[in-house]
């Protein structure tokens, strides 16, 4: 009798682990309901002057680490490997006191200024050529920020002769003399930084007083080239209705920044919460944009330069991981785990499912701060995130394709398995990507298509750490804590995914 007890209650018992450590999860994907092509300027990155993510990271004359122009060979090779197609500069909130003209010209002659904002001085060595350069170098559109704090909208025009200027006048003969007798041709620019932020060096908080300054610099800028494209500040969303309805018409993209904090006291999990709340931010900004209509009416032909072209998009022209475990006055060296590369996978995910209206995102930022390189003087190291970047990136061009799913709860309003699916512009492969956020369960997923014969898992990659607080460090520049591993595709449509790892699922059409 005791023995049939014993077997009864442990059978109950092994029936409950099997539960806990098995979960199953659905997804269906619909292939011939593709929308948008995923822009590849959805894979940028952003450098600002502030600690060491330009000089002393991409940047760092005289190291036997750089090559003749300064720049770092080794992160050189690894940005190579982000591959991103944007990159902002100069910042951030810097911008609010940054003076491009003291980063042109002969080098020996730029003046040493005060980083009023994030301490320290700047040699203005990696100014605006540089920076073009770099962008080249690593095969990067620039995108600029002006200072619309402490500098006027007759300098932002300045600078805009000075980079694409082609006419026989002051500012792009300038250019030319300091050696570049072509145009930099740079394309996107932002008119300032969160401005609606109180604290910092800015004084533009008001939305309508933001919108009268912008309008200002706006025309200047486009009468100096009419071909550039503005990306105007936004903020919650009285804010951003306000920039909306004034600035439509010129406004390309709506600026969001979106960091991820996993709170003062994070356990396991806090900070997939703060990324799965900004999906309902994107929607409250998507349903914003998407209510203006793609061609602008009734322009004023004496303004002189054409109105915005094509539909107003959002730039998450800063987005990351700022965890309260960063180092400094503002948490900014964050030595990143795997539960934070897991958190990046989940914030792509959203990025794509949001692809149709977000038309650019820049992380923030590319080294040493909140960033997937860290680098010292003898070398760099990756960081967790940094491999999600890398695999994201390589689906970019595609079109996102509509998926619905079925997964159990990781909590409340947070899915254990997330998901986003892309089909390839030749409409034959479906990546799927799936992020199994659960520390300790598996997931048994099933696969479906739409039209489900024509479609055949090929292939599976699994990146996986061996716990979610593994993480990569300068002391040990040769260790990388990311398992890369192929996953042999099952026969059917069933697969296992193992607790917390990613998995980038590639069908193939037969
Ligand atoms: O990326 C660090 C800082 O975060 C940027 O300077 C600012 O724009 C944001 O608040």
């Amino acid at each position: 009798m005791f023995m049939r007890r014993l077997f009864f209650i442990s059978a109950i018992l092994l029936l409950t682990l099997n539960i806990q450590s098995q979960q199953t999860a659905s997804v269906t994907l619909f292939p011939e309901k593709t929308t948008n092509k995923v822009s590849p300027l959805l894979f940028g990155q952003f450098i600002e002057f502030l600690g060491t993510s330009i000089n002393g990271g991409i940047f760092e004359p005289g190291s036997p680490l750089s090559d003749e122009n300064g720049f770092r060979k080794d992160v050189i090779e690894k940005v190579r490997e982000l591959d991103p197609p944007l990159l902002r500069y100069p910042a951030g909130t810097y911008i609010k006191i940054f003076n491009w003209k003291n980063g042109i010209g002969p080098k020996e002659n730029r003046p040493r200024t005060r980083n009023l904002i994030w301490g320290g001085v700047e040699d203005n060595q990696f100014g605006t050529a540089e920076f073009v350069k770099y962008c080249k170098t690593i095969g990067a559109e620039p995108f600029l920020v002006v200072n619309m704090s402490t500098a006027s909208a007759m300098e932002a025009a300045e600078w805009v002769e000075y980079c694409n200027g082609t006419t026989d006048s002051y500012w792009a003969n300038l250019r030319r003399s300091h050696g570049y007798p072509d145009p930099f041709n740079v394309k996107y620019w932002a008119l300032g930084n969160e401005e609606a932020a109180e604290p910092d060096a800015g004084r533009l908080q008001d939305p309508v007083k933001y919108c009268e300054e912008a309008w200002q610099f706006v025309k200047l800028m486009k009468l100096q080239d009419p071909s550039i494209e503005f990306v105007l500040c936004g903020a919650d969303e009285k804010w951003n209705r306000i920039i909306l309805e004034k600035m439509s018409p010129v406004c390309s993209y709506l600026s969001v920044h979106l960091y991820a904090f996993d709170g003062p006291s994070p356990v396991y999990g806090s900070v997939f919460k703060s990324v799965a709340s900004f999906e309902e931010v994107l929607e409250s900004a998507v349903s914003l944009v998407s209510s203006y209509p793609e061609k602008v009416i009734d322009w004023n032909k004496w303004y002189r330069f054409p109105p915005r072209e094509g539909p107003v998009k959002i730039a998450l022209d800063e987005w990351g991981i700022w965890p309260s475990s960063g180092t400094g006055t503002y948490n900014l060296t964050i030595q990143y785990t795997w539960e934070h590369a897991l958190a990046t996978a989940q914030f792509m995910n959203i990025i794509i499912r949001h692809s149709d209206n977000i038309g650019m995102a820049t992380w923030a930022q590319m080294v040493n701060v909140l960033a997937p390189i860290l680098t010292d003087r003898s070398g760099l190291v990756t960081q967790p995130p940094f491999s999600i970047l890398r695999e994201y990136r390589k689906i970019a061009g595609g079109n996102r394709l509509k998926l619905v799913s079925e997964s159990p709860d990781l909590a409340s309003n947070l899915k254990m398995l997330d998901l986003s699916a892309v089909l390839s512009s030749d409409r034959r492969i479906i990546t799927l990507f799936a992020v199994n956020l659960s520390g300790d369960e598996e997931i048994r997923t099933s696969v479906n298509v739409e039209d489900r014969e024509k479609w055949l898992i090929k292939e599976i990659t699994e990146l996986n750490a061996k716990s979610v607080s593994a993480f990569n460090s300068l002391e040990q520049k040769k260790v990388d804590v990311v398992r890369t591993a192929v996953v042999k595709p099952p026969k059917g449509n069933n697969l296992t995914i193992p607790a917390h790892s990613v998995f980038i699922i590639k069908l193939v059409h037969q």
